[in-house]
């Protein structure tokens, strides 16, 4: 179905109830529905909002069109959670229905101030000429739930941004709070991460652009999102249209991190030695990562697992997309970050099965010969070993999403997705890749939800996340040497029920 304009910016109540339920149902009986994963209820979900921690739960909220699998008219569901892995829907908290977001409530944080939860987000306006007008707005969610808008914008868009101007993060600093926000130079087009100050969140300073590199940022940053980690500031950002030469990446629109020593709020400066950012996963489809530091002072993020400008084979189905799993961030002593499952993952573990090197039959040792569609699988794959692992495979391995490793002088992992399933984002490659330490055993944490994978590389080093959607029939994990039959591994396969 072609969407018109009129129909993607449609108020929601003009819906029917009829259709939405009918939506909600083809997305809950779809193959390739998620088992664990934040998923939309039905639409389309794209980045994570609000993620915080208030009145004893963990809240995030996903950027939502409900009524198909496209960029529609955008609300904030919200969703809650005890443990970081089990997340209750809570349904829709931010609409677009205020002549400061009437075509969207767009991206945004939350934080704690006094007794609720302040929203910060960017309300997406358009004018009678299509001309779009992005406002920063702020809303209260109390105890219940409740959210109540502000009547006015906490701030406009400076004259020196073009209409590319929104996601705020809101931080308190000592007795003042700053808001990052992604913006789009005038006189240059190119990606800036604006910072603003305020004491009392009614009159706001313009602290000019964040000076974190001599680089350009490409044409826009999306999402700019800042956590401290031992001290250490780290900026995750989404630099769209950044030069390759910059800093590679294979994605549509990379999004990447970096590492700084000292943050200056107030003179706008993050000091880095890093002369480049990092990709913040090494897969094919992580976008719009948002961190937080809990009260505690760990930092979590979590990701939209989808890109803007992809189609994705549910589209047909009237959904798309989820987010990652969320993810403890930490710093190497080469000041890497560092991305591991939180410790609640390991309670969806069931009946935990031993697997190891067995004797090949036909060139191929079977790990697990009767997979679940969604499992953990810890591997150790010792150094000096070359081959394939193959993930959700079919009996003769034709069919497979496969991990290629080698762990001897030229160590490397590949993940590639060619034979996995339906193919899709053929402009962008199938492969992903990752150089590994010569001569070092490899480490993989996997996780398989049904069409999603997120692999953890030598403890959360490097993170490769994608989407496949494969036949249901493959269950099989299956590996096979590229010199010697046979080859040494060991590990645990645990099934994941639906929670
Ligand atoms: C990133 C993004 C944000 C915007 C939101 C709208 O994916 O484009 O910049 O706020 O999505 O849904």
């Amino acid at each position: 179905m072609e969407w018109t304009r009129e129909q993607r910016y449609l108020p929601y109540n003009k819906w029917d109830a009829e259709t939405l339920l009918k939506l909600q149902a083809q997305a809950d009986n779809s193959s390739y529905q998620l088992n664990y994963h934040i998923r939309p209820s039905s639409g389309l979900l794209n980045d994570p909002n609000g993620f915080s921690y208030y009145n004893n739960h963990w809240h995030v909220f996903y950027q939502s069109y409900p009524f198909g699998a496209v960029h529609g008219l955008k609300s904030w569901v919200h969703l809650e959670s005890c443990d970081l892995v089990h997340w209750q829907n809570k349904g829709l908290a931010l609409g677009a229905d205020t002549k400061y977001d009437s075509h969207g409530a767009y991206s945004g944080s939350a934080t704690v101030i006094d007794d609720k939860l302040f929203l910060m987000y960017t309300g997406n306006v358009r004018d009678q000429n299509w001309q779009r007008i992005s406002y920063q707005n702020g809303a209260t969610m109390d105890k219940n739930g409740i959210v109540t808008k502000l009547a006015a914008p906490l701030i406009y868009a400076p004259a020196h941004v073009t209409e590319h101007f929104r996601d705020p993060q809101l931080l308190k600093h000592r007795d003042a709070y700053y808001v990052l926000l992604g913006a789009q130079d005038k006189t240059t087009l190119s990606g800036k991460v604006a910072v603003f100050k305020s004491k009392d969140l009614k009159n706001w300073e313009d602290l000019g652009y964040l000076d974190f590199s001599p680089e350009t940022m490409g044409y826009m940053i999306e999402c700019p999102n800042l956590v401290f980690i031992d001290d250490k500031p780290v900026l995750i950002f989404c630099p769209q249209g950044l030069d390759k030469n910059v800093a590679n990446y294979d994605n549509i629109y990379p999004n990447m991190y970096v590492v700084g020593n000292k943050l200056k709020f107030d003179a706008a400066r993050m000091e880095t030695k890093q002369t480049a950012p990092i990709n913040l996963d090494d897969g094919f489809d992580v976008y719009a990562t948002q961190a937080f530091n809990a009260p505690d002072g760990k930092a979590y993020a979590i990701s939209w697992v989808g890109l803007p400008d992809m189609t994705y084979p549910t589209d047909e189905e009237g959904w798309a997309n989820c987010f990652s799993q969320v993810k403890e961030l930490s710093l190497d002593e080469q000041n890497r970050l560092v991305q591991r499952p939180v410790p609640a993952m390991a309670d969806l573990r069931q009946a935990g099965q031993v697997v190891k090197a067995e004797k090949a039959i036909n060139g191929r040792q079977i790990l697990v010969d009767n997979a679940s569609r969604s499992y953990e699988l810890k591997l150790t794959i010792p150094k000096g070993q070359a081959g394939t692992l193959h993930l959700v495979a079919n009996q003769d391995l034709s069919e497979s999403l496969q991990l290629k490793f080698a762990t001897g002088d030229a160590a490397q992992l590949v993940v590639d997705r060619a034979h996995s399933g339906i193919q899709f984002a053929s402009d962008y490659g199938f492969t992903r890749q990752i150089d590994l330490t010569a001569n070092e055993d490899l480490e993989l944490d996997i996780f398989v939800d049904n069409s999603l994978f997120e692999i953890f590389v030598n403890g959360g080093l490097k993170v490769l996340t994608g989407r496949f959607f494969g036949s249901q029939a493959n269950n099989q994990i299956a590996i096979q040497g590229t010199t010697k039959e046979e080859l040494a591994f060991r590990g645990t396969y645990w099934r994941i029920d639906h929670i």
